[in-house]
């Protein structure tokens, strides 16, 4: 595992429609990988690996997706005392940030706090929360309306757990510049799309998919486990190697790519899980429709507390998913 790369892929900042500087550091590393690079209008970077020619020379186009964007905060309002007011950059839920932190492009520092309610029975929502930047009135805080922030959460290793921010998707980020990093002469055109607003409206696969026109797309991304207390009924646990997707809440896998990763899985003797997501989805669920439609699919790193500054990922989960990925694409 290649500690410093994630850690550059997980701390910089990026949210959705502010991808910018995270960009960069992709450009950085996947320019010596590449045969050609460009960056879509909606500012998607495509990392183009040439085939060799499968069928009588005739190659395939298949997309790679990994979402650079992360979730965070927007400011909607400056308070007189000079609380910020916000609303999520992606899906949110209160309770997983109040006592988190919030960083701003400027480098200022929020706390996340949660207002008293005499009626605490409820769960809070974002209306709820406040951010505290030190100023005590309006005219202190020097940002406004419509700066985001993304959160703050350091990686850490733990034995073979990787805890951070942005694992969703960073980690699909680190898994695609890897993968362009082992593959060597693949028999098919590989298009490797690092999209932006995933977490908004998958807006960046969908309009980087049409542009290339791929005859097969997968998305690389974090899917949730069932293995911690009280969770959602899922099948997917943490180390328990790659997860290949069969449904999630925006899609159903095309069953020739769901069957593609997992004869690949097979072929190079990679523990697997299959996934079935309740809620959320993916880039995927974007790529499959565009055009009179691709073939999509997805291979997940399992991943505890999704949308919280404490994503926590596998490393064993994450080098597999390499394998099988490569294995597919070769
Ligand atoms: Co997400
Ligand atoms: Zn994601």
């Amino acid at each position: 595992m290649n500690l410093e790369l994630l850690q550059k892929l997980t701390q910089t900042p990026g949210t959705s429609g502010y991808e910018d500087e995270i960009r960069g550091v992709i450009y950085q590393e996947v320019t010596p990988l590449a045969d050609e690079i460009r960056i879509d209008p909606l500012g998607s970077l495509v990392a183009y690996r040439k085939g060799r020619g499968a069928n009588n020379g005739h190659s395939k186009k298949m997309i790679l997706a990994a979402h650079m964007d992360e979730i965070g905060v927007m400011v909607t309002h400056v308070e007189e005392k000079g609380y910020l007011r916000f609303t999520g950059i992606g899906g949110l839920r209160a309770i997983h940030h109040i006592g988190g932190r919030v960083r701003f492009p400027d480098g200022t520092l929020g706390v996340i706090y949660v207002e008293h309610r005499d009626d605490a029975t409820q769960s809070p929502n974002l209306n709820h929360l406040y951010v505290d930047v030190g100023a005590t009135k309006r005219e202190e805080v020097p940002f406004g309306v419509g700066t985001p922030g993304v959160f703050v959460g350091p990686l850490f290793q733990q034995g073979n757990h990787l805890i951070s921010k942005a694992m969703d998707d960073r980690i699909g980020c680190y898994l695609l510049i890897e993968v362009l990093r082992q593959l060597k002469n693949p028999p098919h055109d590989i298009f490797f799309v690092f999209t932006t607003q995933e977490e908004i409206t998958l807006s960046g696969a969908r309009t980087s998919a049409y542009r290339i026109d791929p005859d097969i797309a997968i998305a690389v991304d974090v899917t949730g486990t069932g293995d911690t207390p009280k969770s959602l009924p899922m099948d997917v646990k943490l180390g328990q190697g790659p997860a290949i997707k069969i449904k999630d809440g925006g899609m159903i896998a095309h069953p020739q790519v769901r069957d593609m990763l997992i004869a690949a899985a097979e072929k190079a003797s990679i523990p697997y899980q299959l996934e079935i997501l309740l809620g959320g989805t993916t880039d995927a669920m974007a790529m499959q429709l565009v055009r009179a439609g691709v073939p999509s699919g997805c291979l997940s790193i399992p991943c505890r507390y999704i949308h919280s500054p404490s994503e926590i990922v596998d490393i064993a989960d994450v080098e597999q998913a390499i394998q099988v990925l490569l294995t597919a694409i070769t």
